[in-house]
């Protein structure tokens, strides 16, 4: 009885005090979050009556007070802060709080294009504008999309939260103006504009060409566009080549003696460590879930040689032709700009012990057995297979691994191609 008429005595004196706002609900006493929560009420009163207590004890040590018109949210990191309005009910819709959003950081600021809103959280943005309703935006995505110059770009306002149920671990969010699509191998790029609807026509990231690999490049007089894909380029305003189309810089590319690189010195520009050796960052990440795959079948696989510029290749190119002369230095060794492993996308494998090093018989090594058998699983291929001399040019490299992508090696394996020119169509080099 004693403490009851004590509390009483403290919530009248408080009371007096002013610390607690108007509203229904019992009164509560003056911790840090209602102080703030009582102090961003008094600023904006056109939040209207309170229509909730005080709740504490939300994610994160929070509070948050409901208001005939909007909520004020409060947690230790981040501040308290209102929620009104459509965001509110986006916010809600992806589970306040406790959702990757988290809680929000700012008040909605309503100063952008089209009298669009934006309010910040811990884990992201929303957006709001009148014939985009309230979107979030987050992560690699976001980042693209800023990139590209937010909702004053090409893209506008998002019209879709994040859809991450896409092959391959890909996610899309839709925008205004076209889409922005991440995968892991490929990161963030938008697709848009008349080459976007090439695109969505072909069939999306399902259709051979995959994931874009680059944002539209556009230039030149007239005016021309181009986007890379996984599988091929779009080009505008021709279309030419829409299909599986293999192109210089995609992991898709084909290099033989009648198609050297291009520009025939050059060096990709995303090249990763592999070990001792150097691949591009997508052929390099799927090289090493080989490896995992062949480890967990108990086969130990080691990188032998990846990447090689245009001048490696010259030293290599001679020594074979010094050694062995230039007409079989041309059936194992490719003359300079015309070496796939210039492309980043080949690994030469080896067994850990040496065994039948870059000859023949590495075909009946563990390391041999578990490529012919499994590499097409991870998006590589053995690109100069046995018997395939008058297609390729070169003689039997079980050990030579070409990263071609898990679709189109799947599509190969399933289908019973054996090489890149048989499958994609182009004429055989057997010579320069
Ligand atoms: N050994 C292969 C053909 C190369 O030199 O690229
Ligand atoms: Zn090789």
């Amino acid at each position: 009885m004693k403490t009851r008429r004590l509390l009483l005595l403290v919530l009248a004196v408080f009371s007096l005090l002013g610390v607690f706002t108007a509203g229904p609900g019992p009164a509560t006493a003056a911790t840090p979050d209602n102080n703030a929560i009582a102090a961003k009420y008094a600023k904006n009163p056109q939040l209207g009556a309170a229509i909730t207590p005080l709740r504490c004890g939300l994610a994160q040590g929070g509070c948050y007070r409901g208001y005939r018109n909007g909520s004020i949210y409060w947690s230790p990191g981040t501040g308290a802060h209102m929620a009104v309005g459509a965001i509110l009910g986006r916010w809600g819709s992806l589970n306040w709080e406790r959702g990757f959003l988290g809680y929000p950081t700012t008040d909605e600021s309503c100063t952008l294009a089209g009298s669009g809103c934006v309010q910040k959280y811990q884990g992201g943005r929303m957006y709001w504008q009148r014939s985009a309703g309230a979107n979030p935006v987050k992560g690699g995505i976001g980042a693209r999309w800023d990139q590209m110059g937010a909702e004053h770009g090409v893209l506008g306002y998002p019209i879709s939260g994040e859809n991450c149920t896409l092959v391959s671990g890909g996610c899309v969010q839709n925008f205004q103006g076209g889409y922005v699509y991440w995968q892991p191998s490929v990161g963030s790029h938008s697709v848009h504009g008349a080459i976007g609807a090439k695109w969505v026509q072909m069939g999306y990231e399902r259709s051979p060409l995959g994931y874009p690999t680059s944002e539209e490049q556009c230039g030149g007089s007239p005016l021309s566009c181009v986007q890379y894909f996984q599988g091929g380029t779009i080009n505008w305003p021709t279309f030419a080549g829409v299909s599986v189309n293999p192109y210089a810089g995609s992991t898709g590319v084909v290099v033989n003696k009648r198609r050297p690189n291009s520009p025939i010195n050059q060096t990709p520009p995303d090249l990763a460590w592999v070990g001792s050796q150097l691949m591009r960052s997508e052929a390099s990440w799927q090289y090493s879930q080989l490896v995992a795959g062949a480890s967990a079948a108990g086969v130990a696989l080691t990188p032998v040689s990846g990447f090689r510029s245009y001048d490696t290749q010259v030293g290599l190119y001679n020594s074979y032709v010094s050694q062995y002369g230039q007409a079989v230095a041309d059936t194992i060794s490719a003359r300079p700009g015309y070496s796939e492993h210039q492309t980043g996308l080949v690994m030469d494998i080896g067994n850990p012990n040496g065994a039948c090093s870059l000859q023949a018989c590495f075909e009946n090594t563990p390391a041999g057995q578990f490529a012919a058998n499994n590499a097409w699983r991870y998006g590589f291929i053995i690109r100069y297979p046995w018997g395939q001399d008058w297609t390729t040019g070169y003689t039997y490299e079980p050990w030579h691994l070409r990263y071609i992508g898990v679709r189109t090696a799947t599509d190969m394996h399933n289908r019973g191609y054996q090489t890149l020119e048989q499958y994609f169509g182009l004429a055989a080099a057997p010579s320069y």
